[in-house]
């Protein structure tokens, strides 16, 4: 069956470039299987772009804010359009790394140990700078808590270095979290299928160019070389997907996602993260995740569409 499909894609978010490449990709397939598409670069300040769209269905190419945490799609619920992907609460709750991984915990998965540290609470960063290196042992990590593409992150190696790394994480979002550093192999695992039935795809290792998994090493070509499967062992695996799908649906997410994790050195893994819209560009992980169990990219695309008529 054919459709009027509008593809929205850009976006104002840190991850606006990525978007516009994840957009590119969504449209040439829907537009090979045979859709009607319109494709929209999204405008938050433009909403009359969205009230006055006469579609079937939206396939939401955004990452980051105003797109993968849950507002466009509380405007669309209110429109009664049909969107590709997960709801309001599962979208916003998975940017929300902070409750994520409460959640998470709470249930099993294993989480690095943390703490969130809100902007209007920290204003004094001397205090918040000593309260953070009595916590921690360096190396650890800081990042916003809400944002993708790795934007705003680092790794703190170095004392000297922790100022600059919250100014940073908190130019992204009001509350940042600190991490324990996880030294190991990253690994992704795509979640695919229908409500409560949701399927692990083979489990991606990603070895990053740079020294950890940065904004070049996501989007450049060759920045990452991408495993399929990963050089783990079956137990693992089985271990890793099974706790992709729970965090999927412990979040409520729909359709489809893609579930970050690094693995220890004593091969224990840890969650970092669930994309409820991961990137769908020449280099992302879930299209490559896709084709290891025979599925182009159009296909893909279609069985997401298939899928989220059906929810
Ligand atoms: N606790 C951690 N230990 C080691 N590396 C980390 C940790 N947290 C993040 N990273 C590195 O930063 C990357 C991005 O982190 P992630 O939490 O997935 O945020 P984003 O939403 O930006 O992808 C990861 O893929 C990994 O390379
Ligand atoms: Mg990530």
């Amino acid at each position: 069956m054919t459709m009027k499909i509008a593809v929205l894609y850009g976006g104002t978010s840190g991850e606006r470039e990525v978007s516009i490449s994840s957009g590119k990709g969504i449209i040439k397939a829907l537009e090979a299987n045979g859709h009607e598409v319109i494709g929209i670069d999204f405008n938050p300040e433009q909403l009359d772009q969205i009230i006055n769209l006469d579609v079937d269905l939206v396939f939401i190419g955004l990452h980051g804010k105003l797109g993968e945490d849950g507002k466009l799609q509380g405007l669309l619920d209110m429109l009664h359009i049909p969107y590709v992907g997960s709801g309001v609460l599962a979208s916003a709750l998975a940017m929300d790394k902070s409750k994520a991984k409460k959640l998470f915990a709470q249930n099993g998965i294993p989480t690095a140990d943390s703490m969130t540290y809100s902007v209007q609470d920290n204003h004094d960063r001397d205090t918040l700078i000593k309260q953070i290196l009595n916590h921690f042992e360096l190396p650890f990590v800081v990042k916003p808590n809400q944002e993708g593409s790795t934007l705003g992150l680092t790794i703190v190696k170095q004392e000297d270095e922790l100022l600059k790394a919250l100014e940073e994480a908190f130019k992204h979002d009001d509350d940042i979290i600190v991490e324990e550093y996880i030294k190991g192999r990253e690994v992704t695992v795509a979640v695919l299928g229908e409500k409560g039935n949701e399927k692990a795809l083979p489990v991606i290792e990603i070895v990053p160019k740079n020294e950890y998994y940065d904004y070049e090493s996501k989007y450049s070509p060759g920045g990452s070389e991408h495993i399929v499967p990963a050089r783990i062992s079956e137990e693992l695996t089985k271990k890793l997907q099974d706790y992709s799908v729970r965090a999927h649906q412990l979040l409520g997410c729909e359709v489809y996602s893609r579930v970050d994790f690094i693995i220890n050195d004593d091969g224990k893994p840890y969650i970092l993260e669930v994309n409820t819209l991961p990137g769908m560009t020449p280099t992302s992980l879930f299209p490559d995740a896709a084709r290891a169990i025979g599925m182009t990219y159009e296909e893909m695309i279609e069985k997401f569409v298939q899928l989220s008529l059906k929810n």
